[in-house]
């Protein structure tokens, strides 16, 4: 079978299976089976799918079509230019949260950084990679997260600048930040059983969300922020589409950032 063929077969499966998109899905995971960069793929399109990669291929379609997600199903997820390891213990790194690194980056150098809830360690260890003088802590209730979190610190050459932490938001955590950050879980409660079944079945329920009106995680963040924050810190959290004006009521002085669609998606109180 070529990989033409392979392709339209693969796509018609997911579709069959209600993936949302897929021809996309099929054409990152044929990739992951050669072996190739996904903009490479249509250079061998009338080539014939060798053995291994067709095996491998059918595995992975079969997984994706019990709607586990493509980022898990390959063990990683490209965010602001570098690729993190993602697990079922993780949030998928979203490119919605890139607003927020954009935000961060833009502002002054930060000698000393606070992730709460940090996850796969997306937002710290991309701050920490661009900004190569800082140093910064990463939080997280979940103890298999943080150990995702440290792995993709080492990945990027960043662990001896990074410190991660069991704690809840920011209970413990000892010193002072000049820059705090977090993408705290946000979805109302009620909303979760109507999320797609790839978030709803196959990412962690305490990523998602923290209770019956989504702001449950940012007045625990906000009452302890002042424990954590130094004189003049700035500190940038992400929103629900919608969440701004609900959040930045919680926080004096906060201002709403949209993201690249429009939507609220960042929340910051300027030092
Ligand atoms: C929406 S995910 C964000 C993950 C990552 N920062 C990102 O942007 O991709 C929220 C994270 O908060 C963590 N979390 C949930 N409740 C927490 C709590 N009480 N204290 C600390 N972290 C918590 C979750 O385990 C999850 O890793």
């Amino acid at each position: 079978m070529s990989v033409r063929e392979a392709l339209a077969a693969g796509a018609a499966r997911l579709a069959a299976a209600g993936v949302a998109d897929p021809g996309r899905d099929a054409r990152r995971l044929m990739a992951e089976a050669l072996g190739l960069a996904p903009d490479r793929l249509t250079l061998v399109l009338g080539e014939a799918v060798p053995g291994d990669a067709a095996a491998a291929f059918a595995r992975m379609l079969e997984e994706r079509a019990r709607a586990r997600p493509v980022a898990q199903i390959l063990g990683r997820r490209a965010f602001w230019g570098r690729d993190f390891t993602v697990t079922g213990a993780v949030l998928d790194p979203r490119p919605e949260t890139e607003t927020l690194v954009a935000l961060a980056l833009e502002g002054a150098r930060p000698e000393r950084i606070l992730d709460l809830g940090t996850g796969s360690g997306a937002i710290l260890v991309t701050l920490l990679a661009e900004w190569p003088e800082a140093a910064g802590v990463g939080t997280d209730i979940d103890a298999e997260a943080l150990a995702v979190a440290a792995e993709n610190a080492a990945r990027h050459g960043v662990a001896a600048r990074a410190t991660f932490q069991r704690a809840d938001w920011t209970e413990g955590v000892e010193g002072r930040f000049d820059l705090v950050v977090s993408n705290p879980p946000y979805i109302p409660e009620a909303e979760v059983e109507g999320l797609a079944a790839d978030v709803r079945d196959w990412e962690p329920r305490h990523a998602l969300t923290a209770g019956p009106t989504g702001l449950e995680a940012y007045r625990r963040i906000a009452a302890g922020l002042g424990a954590v924050l130094a004189p003049g810190g700035r500190v940038l959290l992400e929103v629900g589409a919608g969440q701004g004006a609900a959040v930045a009521a919680i926080l004096p002085g906060a201002r709403v950032h949209p993201d690249l669609d429009g939507r609220d998606r960042v929340v910051e109180v300027a030092g």
